[in-house]
């Protein structure tokens, strides 16, 4: 378990700063349901947005273990808890449910994907339940069970806090330019880097994002423009190399992107192409954020260079879908994710608060 000991002025007691809780304007869509009596979970399959809204039940440890590398659900603090969950639906429809089986089960998913440290920062915590849970097949179920089900409400919870405080940051008419999809898809709430604008909009401000395609696997014109055209909020998108010329002709405000591990130094991995936005981002004199939950932040990193990139199938840039896009054999660079330095972020949105340099994480 980590436990964030940087100065975040917000802990259990209230803060007077704390903006008064306003209710967010539903996203309207969900990452996963989960019937909790049933203990059925069920994903949208986000491979297929938007052409196809398609949910299906995962039932198997494969079933999890494939959804979650192949994007199925995808996004830091959703792929964590589907993890949980999916670990307990799996067992629930074992006819036996050993420890040494479930270890097995955690391991694999803990390493489903690299680079966003939600997975095994989820899966520790349903370790930590095999180690002190009975042995009894159906006790250690009900305790995974109830593990899980708290990492669910948790992350809810995260991601309205983040919006109350994220918020703050965005004024009436404010222009947010946003990266990959870190919303409600991306978390079992109303996001991370969108929840912030789903707050403000709630609260009667008027707020227009810029979404960027995200090449390779588009996850901002897929998933982000479809998210916020179904929530009624106005969204405009650009290839990711427009962004840069966006800002340079004042038409971005301020840029608001998820993580997928923050290090202790607040160094910030997020979808491959966030670095060249904060660049950008910096030299137009644009405030720069990374919103997540304090699920995402790996005090173990030190900095950047100790969180793992995953690399992804070369294929995924020579085609979109059957369609080819380049010669089939050329050679290929496909890092999913890439690091922002500290010195580029202007702050780090969490359910604690608004943290800002020099940012310190620590256990
Ligand atoms: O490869 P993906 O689609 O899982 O990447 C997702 C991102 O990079 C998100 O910005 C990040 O996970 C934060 S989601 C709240």
């Amino acid at each position: 378990m980590f436990l964030l000991t940087a100065r975040y002025t917000l802990h259990s007691a209230p803060n007077p700063r704390t903006p008064p809780r306003s209710s967010s304007v539903p996203p309207a869509v969900r990452a996963l349901r989960w019937d909790s009596a049933a203990r059925t979970l069920r994903i949208l399959d986000q491979r297929f947005l938007p052409r196809e809204v398609i949910e299906r039940e995962l039932r198997t440890l494969d079933e999890v273990d494939d959804a979650i590398r192949s994007l199925a659900v995808r996004g830091a603090p959703a792929i964590g808890v589907a993890a949980a969950l999916g670990l307990v639906a799996s067992f629930a429809r074992m006819p036996q449910v050993s420890r040494a089986a479930v270890q097995a089960g955690i391991e694999r998913l803990a390493t489903a994907r690299p680079t966003a440290v939600n997975l095994p920062w989820a899966m520790a915590q349903m370790q930590s339940v095999v180690a002190s849970a009975p042995s009894d097949g159906a006790a250690l179920l009900d305790a995974l069970a109830a593990v899980a089900e708290r990492l669910l409400a948790n992350d809810e919870a995260m991601c309205d806090a983040i919006g109350r405080h994220g918020a703050t940051l965005i004024a009436d008419g404010a222009r947010v330019l946003t990266h990959c999809n870190a919303g409600a898809l991306a978390t079992t709430g109303i996001g991370t880097a969108l929840a912030p604008v789903y707050t403000a909009v709630a609260a009667g401000r008027r707020v227009e994002v810029v979404a960027c395609e995200t090449r390779p696997l588009l996850q901002g014109s897929r998933i982000t423009a479809w998210e916020l055209s179904r929530a009624g909020i106005p969204v405009t998108l650009c290839t990711d190399g427009m962004a840069a010329s966006l800002m340079q002709a004042g038409r971005v405000d301020l840029v608001i992107v998820g993580a997928d591990r923050i290090a202790a130094n607040g160094d910030v991995a997020n979808k491959i192409g966030t670095y060249a936005l904060a660049v950008a981002a910096r030299h137009h004199g644009i405030p720069f954020y990374a919103a997540a939950p304090s699920s995402s932040i790996d005090p173990a990193a030190p900095d950047g260079a100790a969180i793992p990139i995953e690399q992804r199938a070369a294929d995924e840039v020579r085609r979109v879908g059957e369609q080819l896009l380049a010669p089939p054999d050329v050679a290929v660079f496909n890092p999913a994710f890439d690091v922002t330095p500290a010195a580029l972020v202007t702050a780090i949105i969490t359910d604690r608060g608004i943290e800002r340099p020099p940012f310190r994480f620590a256990r």
